[in-house]
């Protein structure tokens, strides 16, 4: 069998994330007539990761739990998915409290994907500037038998800037699409932003070197025509091949909140104002990382983003650079499987049996590879510049993100990140604050305040910030399975 990945069955989110497509749409369905969805379906005419001129719409389509059930999808098949996707994200009380889904973010008072209202099929529909209506007016007329529209998600494009100001997109991980990384479980002693393919498309080695369990069917009918063999288990036809699980939240942000609390703590001060935040984020507000890039090239980061991504933060393990904190160092600390600097066989020896107090707190953090999501999401409202945002008489406007994630482990990965780092209160350590952007400031039973940043100061006392509110607000979310293209015609089909 070949082992080389074959684009064409892929869905092309993964690999292009449709930037030249400025305009994008999210619709959120629900099925109304089995037959005629799955004819929809069948024929709908997705865009792939294979290389080509660039159309002027593409279409992208996945599908939550409930929604393979409504597609008439076996239930044998549908439950050897993933038991946080079959389980949903906005259903069980647990999983949104170790998400910080709690009061604000609470699913009960989402605006779609809470309790019942669960979408069956998302179709992501990218336009060249100026194309979208028509394609969506297009597509609303052809689905109108076969689904329900719920509601559209819209997105905005903004430049590139999401809705505080700040450069978006900047740092993504590399994936393996070679296949070069060795598919076995071994020590990585320096952080590399280069990801085993089998992190982000099911049917391939992970970082463990295994591959992610995911449904392995009997390859009779239309699981043998259509579907290719499991790599691993050439007996078994593999509907994970080539697939994605996908993470849709839509985050709404308070920008005049944000920048009129900063504004306050600084008293006003404009440099200082602007220094809270890009210590808040990680980053200045047009991308520049707060250090410098690191002495070696880091695998995976090319020699032209050396100077937006080279960099880790190996040599501020106190954070006076960067805050220990901030938001893209709890995202990816850019850690190794060992502590920092862990080079030589004694000084390895000495870290790891803990006898070097300042790289313990390093050690505390999860080593990265095993917790990269890759990020596909789109601003969406209306941009607030800076001036108005501090200006008392306006008003809030409806802003944020439609943050997406790709990946293929959902507990390893994307709930790993946004439950223990990003809404974890005890990040590396640190006591009393969840991310300075995102957190949902609610006491927990043994932390009754986690409203601080805690900003490390060379030769004195921190500046620890307090009192932050919640910036950002959770208003619906959903999981989702992004098939590969015969995965998908095996779906309709079956
Ligand atoms: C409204 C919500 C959010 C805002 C405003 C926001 C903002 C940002 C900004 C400005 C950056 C730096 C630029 C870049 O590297 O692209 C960033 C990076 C990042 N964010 Fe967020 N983010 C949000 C939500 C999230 C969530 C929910 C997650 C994951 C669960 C996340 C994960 C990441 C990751 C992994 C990075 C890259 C870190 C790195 O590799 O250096 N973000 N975010």
């Amino acid at each position: 069998m070949s082992k080389d990945l074959d684009f064409s069955d892929v869905q092309g989110l993964l690999r292009f994330g449709y930037k030249h497509h400025t305009e994008g749409a999210f619709a959120l369905l629900r099925v109304r007539n089995r037959a005629a969805a799955r004819a929809w379906l069948a024929k709908a005419q997705v865009g792939t990761a294979a290389k080509g001129p660039l159309p002027p719409t593409v279409l992208q389509v996945a599908f939550t739990a409930p929604g393979l059930q409504a597609l008439g999808v076996p239930d044998g098949v549908t439950s050897s998915f993933a038991p946080e996707f079959v389980a949903g994200l906005g259903t069980d009380p647990n999983r949104a409290r170790r998400l910080g889904d709690v009061g604000n973010n609470d699913p009960a008072h989402w605006q779609w994907g809470g309790g019942d209202a669960q979408p069956h099929v998302l179709v992501m529909a990218y336009a060249m500037p100026g194309r979208l209506d028509a394609c969506c007016r297009d597509l609303e007329s052809h689905w109108a038998v076969a689904f329900e529209l719920m509601r559209w998600l819209p997105t905005t494009d903004m430049g590139g800037v999401e809705p505080f100001g700040f450069t978006d997109g900047v740092s993504q991980p590399e994936i393996d699409w070679e296949r070069r990384i060795p598919a076995e479980d071994h020590d990585s002693l320096a952080y590399r932003n280069l990801s085993c393919l089998g992190e982000f498309l099911l049917g391939y080695p992970n970082e463990y070197g295994r591959y992610t369990a995911r449904p392995l069917l009997e390859p009779v009918g239309a699981a043998a025509a259509l579907l290719p063999r499991a790599e691993d288990d050439p007996e078994r036809a593999d509907l994970g091949r080539n697939g994605s699980y996908m993470v849709l939240r839509t985050l709404r942000q308070d920008v005049p909140g944000f920048w009129r609390f900063l504004d306050a703590k600084a008293r006003g001060d404009a440099i200082e104002r602007q220094r809270i935040a890009e210590a808040m984020v990680g980053r200045r507000t047009d991308g520049q990382p707060l250090l410098p890039p690191a002495p070696m090239p880091i695998e995976g980061v090319s020699r032209e983003s050396t100077a937006r991504n080279g960099f880790t933060f190996d040599d501020d393990a106190a954070g006076l650079r960067c805050p220990v904190g901030a938001h893209i160092r709890r995202a990816n600390p850019r850690n190794a499987d060992l502590p920092a600097n862990t080079d030589g066989l004694v000084s390895r020896a000495r870290r790891i049996l803990g006898f070097d107090g300042a790289v313990l707190h390093a050690d505390a953090v999860a080593s990265v590879r095993f917790h990269r999501v890759l990020r596909r999401g789109r601003e969406y409202g209306q941009r607030m510049p800076l001036g108005e945002a501090l200006a008392r008489s306006s008003a809030p406007v409806e802003t944020g993100l439609q943050f997406i994630c790709l990946c293929a482990d959902l507990a390893r990965q994307f709930e790993f990140v946004q439950g223990a780092w990003i809404a974890g209160t005890k990040f590396a350590g640190l006591p009393h604050e969840g991310d300075p952007l995102l957190g949902n400031r609610r006491a927990a039973p043994d932390e009754p305040d986690t409203a601080r940043f805690t900003m490390p100061r060379a030769g004195c006392p921190s500046r620890v910030i307090e009192g932050l509110p919640a910036f950002v607000d959770v208003v619906g979310g959903a999981y989702f399975f992004l098939p590969g293209v015969r995965a998908l015609r095996y779906l309709v089909s079956s």
